[in-house]
């Protein structure tokens, strides 16, 4: 795939299409050469709008169905290619404070995911272009994925939906392999979370949603580890260490994700709903018990402990017991609930890698892990998604573009929907 990095008609430096011999005229010193500059700087424009991106197909060769996502990064559309009649995802690529041209952070969503061919991780298929209604010198870009039939957070709220044990296990195993394929490739995803985890119509369960996700660099010996930014992961699915202002994080912030995940898969909604960063932290301590030396013992070198703990009514309480296990008496296999307990622990350095916990003790265990879930999702009528369904964590996101960064999710704002975060363990 190839693509011009600059769409704006303003942008002249950063213009290189086939054309660009026009030379720029010296400054007019007539009124000949006044009128002259204007004609060239109007060709020029003309030029811009009507460019065809030689790489690029238009956006036309789908047909838009309807709309299945409304991120803050962008809406999503179910569509169906033209040609060969296939269900593709198109997700728009917000342009709104883009004065450069292919902004930076779905560049880096579009090199990713060209490296991550993987059965687990969705499919980009291409990106196309359309030219917009609105502004008339702007082209829209679109990432066109394989469609998938359903999400987790929507098919979870489904309760008609029998889930058995082993659709648990090997939505795990599906999940945990495109993880691990994910951290191989020395990439954090940065956003794990049910509605970015999709299910194809085999059953097969898909990572899904990269536009916080980046490359991750392993510390040189004798050098400073690098500062990534804090702001990421959605709030409920976010690990203590983020909570405490860690920019030193590494691959096991995913790995909370995914324990947040395994959990919901059970109770069908999400865990810890905290609506902020304090209140999450409560939830935390209140279900895998107090976050403290003797479970975490480099918790005070995180740079929010010292404020966060000696606060009046502390966001850190102590004496709290681990309740998981009372939590979830619905999780009858031990083996099962092992890995869970371990996915959430709270110190980073004791949650198993990807590696590991694929190879874990559960997944040799009956029931064996099936090839996919099909038998599932087979009799659903309508697709499933957090969208659709209206539930769920997305309107609680708030990714504006800083400075090459997709910030975190803004706490709530007042207008959310009721019932959106209520501050609970589920
Ligand atoms: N390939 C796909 N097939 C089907 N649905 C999809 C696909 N990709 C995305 N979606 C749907 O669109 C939703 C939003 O997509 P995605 O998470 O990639 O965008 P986003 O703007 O980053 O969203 P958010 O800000 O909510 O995380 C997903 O939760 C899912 O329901
Ligand atoms: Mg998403």
């Amino acid at each position: 795939m190839s693509f011009h990095s600059s769409n704006s008609g303003r942008n002249l430096n950063a213009f290189a299409g086939p054309s660009s011999s026009t030379s720029f005229p010296t400054p007019p010193s007539t009124d000949v050469d006044l009128m002259n500059t204007q004609k060239t700087i109007r060709d020029i424009q003309q030029y811009l709008e009507t460019y065809e991106y030689p790489f690029i197909k238009d956006i036309s060769c789908y047909e838009k169905l309807n709309k299945i996502g409304q991120g803050t990064f962008g809406e999503v559309f179910k569509a169906m290619c033209k040609r060969t009649k296939k269900m593709v995802a198109l997700k728009k690529i917000l342009m709104e404070n883009e004065k450069e041209g292919f902004p930076i952070t779905a560049l880096r969503e579009v090199k990713m995911l060209q490296q991550l061919k993987h059965p687990n991780i969705t499919d980009l298929i291409e990106v196309c272009t359309s030219k917009s209604n609105t502004s008339k010198d702007k082209t829209l870009f679109y990432l066109v994925f394989a469609f998938c039939e359903h999400d987790l957070a929507g098919l979870l709220s489904n309760r008609n939906l029998k889930i058995q044990p082993v659709h648990i296990k090997t939505m795990m195993q599906h999940l945990l392999s495109g993880l691990c394929k994910l951290h191989r490739s020395k990439i954090l995803h940065r956003d794990m979370k049910s509605a970015n985890v999709l299910l194809s119509k085999e059953g097969v369960l898909k990572l899904a949603d990269f536009g916080l996700a980046r490359p991750f660099l392993q510390p040189l010996k004798d050098q400073p580890a690098p500062l990534y930014t804090n702001r990421v992961v959605t709030l409920w699915y976010r690990p203590p260490e983020l909570l405490l202002g860690d920019r030193q994080y590494n691959t096991k912030i995913d790995v909370w994700g995914a324990g947040c995940i395994m959990a919901e898969m059970w109770v069908r909604t999400p865990i810890m709903q905290g609506e902020s960063e304090q209140k999450q932290l409560i939830l935390i301590s209140t279900l895998c018990g107090s976050i403290n030396k003797e479970v975490w013992p480099k918790c005070e070198t995180m740079p929010l402990w010292r404020n966060m703990a000696t606060e009046t009514n502390s966001c850190l309480p102590q004496g709290k017991p681990r309740i998981l296990k009372n939590k979830l008496p619905m999780i009858k296999d031990d083996d099962g609930f092992n890995l869970l307990d371990l996915l959430l622990s709270i110190d980073p350095d004791k949650r198993p890698t990807a590696e590991d916990a694929i190879d874990n003790k559960w997944f040799y265990m009956k029931p064996e892990c099936k090839e996919n879930v099909y038998d599932l999702i087979e009799n659903l009528k309508t697709s499933q998604f957090e969208f659709t369904v209206g539930r769920g964590v997305h309107a609680n996101r708030n990714r504006q573009q800083q400075q090459n960064n997709r910030p975190q999710p803004m706490p709530r704002p007042a207008n959310l929907p009721a019932g959106q975060l209520r501050d609970i363990v589920w």
